[in-house]
């Protein structure tokens, strides 16, 4: 197999920024998984559709397209939490697996989600989970909202954030959660160069 790198871990812990440094540093794709479940939980949310329908949001996975990961509405809270709901339907999820796995079928890949290192790959080579402390990833997350000229307060955030995880790590399907062979980065006194340092130190021995 191609060389893949699964991150998972938390919203706001960290994982994106991470993700995309190793992939630059290593000349690896890489794929934002969570770009797949907003697209589909924003194609519902465009036409009054409850993210919950388990039927509509499987067909709007199957009818996803590259561009609709470009869209620039696809961060905020609306999204959020309407990528959150379709991402709890099995349906939803299957649909979008081989759209992961083709993506690193050629190049290998750096991977950034839920549940790469437990189900997309449980093969890969290298499995990051990335965490950092509550209020530490609300304080992030407000300072990505307020960068993008969006209001936030910090306690609406956190509120947010901790509603989120309890959902991704609640589902039946694919939880989020550390493969058992997954290595654990804690992110919450870590600045983006010592988590990358932290991560590339981790990482090159294993390539
Ligand atoms: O990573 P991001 O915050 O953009 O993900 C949005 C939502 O998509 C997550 O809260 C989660 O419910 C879902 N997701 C998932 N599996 C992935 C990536 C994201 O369930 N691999």
């Amino acid at each position: 197999m191609t060389l893949v790198i699964a991150i998972d871990g938390p919203a706001a812990a960290g994982k994106g920024t991470l993700a995309r440094r190793l992939a630059m540093a290593l000349t690896l794709p890489y794929l934002d998984t969570g770009l797949l479940y907003r697209a589909v939980g924003r194609r519902l949310l465009d036409r009054a559709v409850d993210p919950r329908d388990a039927v509509l949001a499987e067909a709007a996975a199957r009818a996803l397209r590259p561009d609709d990961l470009h869209r620039p509405d696809l961060r905020g809270p609306a999204a959020d939490m309407a990528a959150s709901e379709v991402a709890a339907i099995p349906a939803v999820r299957a649909a979008l697996l081989d759209w992961q796995r083709d993506f690193a079928r050629e190049a290998g890949a750096v991977l950034d989600g839920r549940d790469i290192g437990t189900v997309v790959f449980p093969e890969a080579q290298i499995k990051l989970f990335v965490t950092a402390a509550l209020e530490e990833r609300a304080r992030r997350r407000l300072a990505e909202l307020h960068a993008r000229g969006v209001a936030a307060v910090l306690e609406q955030v956190e509120t947010e954030l901790r509603l989120r995880d309890a959902q991704d790590r609640g589902r039946s399907a694919a939880p989020l959660m550390p493969a058992p062979d997954a290595i654990l980065l804690d992110t919450t006194r870590l600045d983006a160069d010592a988590a990358f340092a932290q991560a590339m130190a981790l990482v090159a021995p294993r390539i």
